[in-house]
């Protein structure tokens, strides 16, 4: 979503993402709400923020269970914890699933790994285990397929919490229109 600024939590996300370069700072779990209304928990890896937003970036198989939640229920969180700075990001909003055509979407199947985009032509998630045959190393097409998903999440809600002080310090944000409010909150 765009808005007049960069949120505020930007800033110090940013700081932590500096203090940890290593990939695995960027596994993120993304909550979502099946039809059911059940929660539903899974790893992620975060591709950045979209061009000039707030909007955090991830891929996704279009086969896969989190899909069929999002369609239902398009509000997820994402929770992130920095060990080393000893921090967690609970970001919440709507999430936005990119199928058809788009830059940005072009643009991250262009910029993964031959091995992550392998993993869109494989045999469908979740469904009964296949022989290794259907679980190739190798993917066709320059093009993504029509597997491959672009996952949009538009914050409206930041908790940050940050155990390192006496005492611990929490920050509420919260989108209100197109204006981030800033609220410190016991932790
Ligand atoms: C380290 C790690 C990174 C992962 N990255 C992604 C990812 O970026 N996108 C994704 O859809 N699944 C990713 N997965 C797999 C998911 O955690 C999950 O198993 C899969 O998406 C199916 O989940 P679902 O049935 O809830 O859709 C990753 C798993 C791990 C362990």
């Amino acid at each position: 979503m765009a808005t007049a600024q960069i949120a505020p939590w930007r800033s110090p996300l940013a700081r932590a993402l500096h203090y940890h370069r290593e990939p695995h700072a960027r596994y993120v779990q993304l909550a979502t709400v099946s039809p059911q209304g059940l929660p539903h928990n899974r790893t992620v890896v975060f591709r950045g923020f979209r061009r000039d937003t707030d909007t955090l970036q991830f891929i996704t198989d279009r086969r896969s269970g989190k899909v069929q939640d999002i369609r239902a229920n398009p509000y997820g969180e994402v929770c992130w914890y920095f060990g080393k700075t000893r921090e967690q990001y609970r970001i919440a909003g709507e999430l936005v699933l990119i199928e058809a055509d788009n830059p940005d979407r072009t643009a991250l199947w262009v910029a993964i790994s031959d091995k992550a985009r392998a993993q869109f032509f494989w045999a469908t998630p979740g469904a009964p285990r296949q022989p290794d045959t259907e679980f190739l190393d190798s993917w066709v097409g320059l093009e993504p397929p029509e597997t491959f998903c672009l996952l949009l999440l538009q914050p409206r809600q930041v908790d940050h919490l940050q155990l390192r002080g006496e005492p611990q310090n929490r920050t509420l944000y919260k989108l209100e229109g197109n204006h981030w409010t800033v609220t410190a909150v016991n932790p």
